[in-house]
């Protein structure tokens, strides 16, 4: 039987995780199979000891990792949003958005001024259905299209 959105929305459990914990390792499998394998890449040839810097918002279905987040601090009061990725068999149904308002209030909390991002050209229209700007022109980063993106709170 199909899991309707409210249920999903109801049962999902978003939360900040730990680098190194058994949750950040099932956020590198969610990462490298919706981010890298459709681009015949491997998020394990990357060094991500950088991973170390972010905050790792993620979001749970029945405590299985279905979503994530990272926010890297890149000046005073700015933040970089990226890494952002659900499980295919959980989009459109919110879940992005929730983690998106998550990480927003994460930042406003903690004094942060302005979200920074580079959007796939492929999800420019769900970054701006939260309010986010293009602020540049076409670049290309692991082989695809994106775009600079900002949110001024
Ligand atoms: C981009 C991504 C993270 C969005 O996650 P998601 O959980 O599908 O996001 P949402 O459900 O909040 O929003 C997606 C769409 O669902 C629809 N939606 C949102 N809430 C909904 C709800 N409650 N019920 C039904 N549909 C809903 C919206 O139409 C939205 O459309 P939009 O993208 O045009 O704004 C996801 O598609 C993904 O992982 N894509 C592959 C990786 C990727 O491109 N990551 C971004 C890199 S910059």
């Amino acid at each position: 039987m199909a899991v309707s959105t409210e249920n999903i929305l109801n049962l999902v459990d978003i939360r900040i995780i730990a680098y190194g914990s058994d949750d950040y390792a099932a956020e590198l499998q969610l990462r490298d199979r919706v981010l890298r394998k459709p681009l015949g890449m491997s998020l394990f040839d990357e060094d991500l000891t950088r991973d170390k810097a972010d905050i790792h918002i993620a979001a749970f279905y029945d405590n299985v990792l279905v979503g994530c987040l990272l926010l890297l601090p890149v000046a005073e009061n700015v933040l970089k949003m990226r890494q952002v990725a659900v499980d295919e068999a959980f989009r459109s149904n919110g879940l992005g958005g929730l983690m998106v308002d998550f990480a927003e209030e994460y930042a406003q909390k903690q004094g942060y001024k302005k979200i920074e991002l580079n959007a796939r050209e492929t999800a420019l229209a769900f970054y701006e259905r939260h309010n986010y700007s293009v602020t540049g022109e076409q670049f290309f980063e692991v082989g695809i299209p994106h775009r600079k993106m900002l949110k001024v709170f």
